[in-house]
């Protein structure tokens, strides 16, 4: 399962791609407003940053304009994937984009019949997002397990993206679902590093090691 970054923070992008562990960048125009910049310049910063796709988010309600929007959008570098909302006018524009050889992430999907749609048009990316359906006190998972299976048994190509994730059992759940791509915010993968036994146990080596060297040192 790749994992890829939630943000359109740059300093954030730059920290964990660091690590050599990041596989791409989703964005939405919440996330891009935050940044209170002009977003052709957050994305083309990030789409340079990151070797591996980034999802850009049409705002175009209607699909003619969205599927311009997306050309638009697909044109900025070839690592860039065109977002469309899961609606007719997000699925009409997409099938177009999709058309073009333009690689297309379904978003804002909550329901397995909604991914089978996602899938049809030949989406490269379908992003059903659990926190959102947890917060309204539905499954968020077992929608994604859903999805995994539907896809398996059918033998759609179509990757699936576990988005929306708050916490890191999000992430080792969707993996054990089957998930193709989790995507979380930063707070979110800074916590997948940490464990109190790992400190500990760093601490201790490194203590042993000094001590180890004063020793050295004193029967010079
Ligand atoms: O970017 C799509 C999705 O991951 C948004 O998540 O945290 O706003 O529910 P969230």
């Amino acid at each position: 399962m790749k994992l890829f970054l939630d943000t359109a923070n740059l300093e954030e992008i730059r920290e964990i791609n660091r690590w050599g562990v990041l596989g791409g960048v989703t964005t939405n125009p919440s996330l891009v407003a935050k940044e209170a910049e002009d977003p052709d310049r957050v994305w083309k910063e990030i789409l340079a940053e990151v070797d591996g796709p980034i999802s850009l988010e049409t705002t175009e309600p209607e699909a003619g304009p969205m599927y311009d929007q997306g050309v638009r959008l697909s044109q900025m570098a070839p690592n860039a994937v065109v977002k469309v909302p899961m609606s007719p006018d997000g699925l009409t524009a997409g099938k177009r984009l999709v058309a073009d050889g333009i690689r297309i992430n379904v978003t804002l999907v909550f329901s397995p019949a909604q991914a089978i749609l996602a899938a049809e048009v030949g989406a490269y990316i379908v992003s059903p997002f659990l926190g959102r359906l947890d917060d309204v006190a539905a499954d968020g998972m077992d929608v994604l397990r859903k999805i995994c299976d539907i896809y398996e048994v059918q033998g759609y190509e179509t990757n699936v993206l576990a988005a929306s994730l708050r916490h890191p059992m999000h992430i080792v759940e969707s993996a054990l679902a089957g998930a193709d791509i989790a995507t979380m915010p930063y707070d979110v993968f800074a916590k997948l590093v940490k464990h109190p036994l790992t400190d500990i146990g760093l601490e201790k080596f490194q203590a042993d090691w000094t001590t180890l060297q004063d020793e050295l040192k004193g029967e010079a």
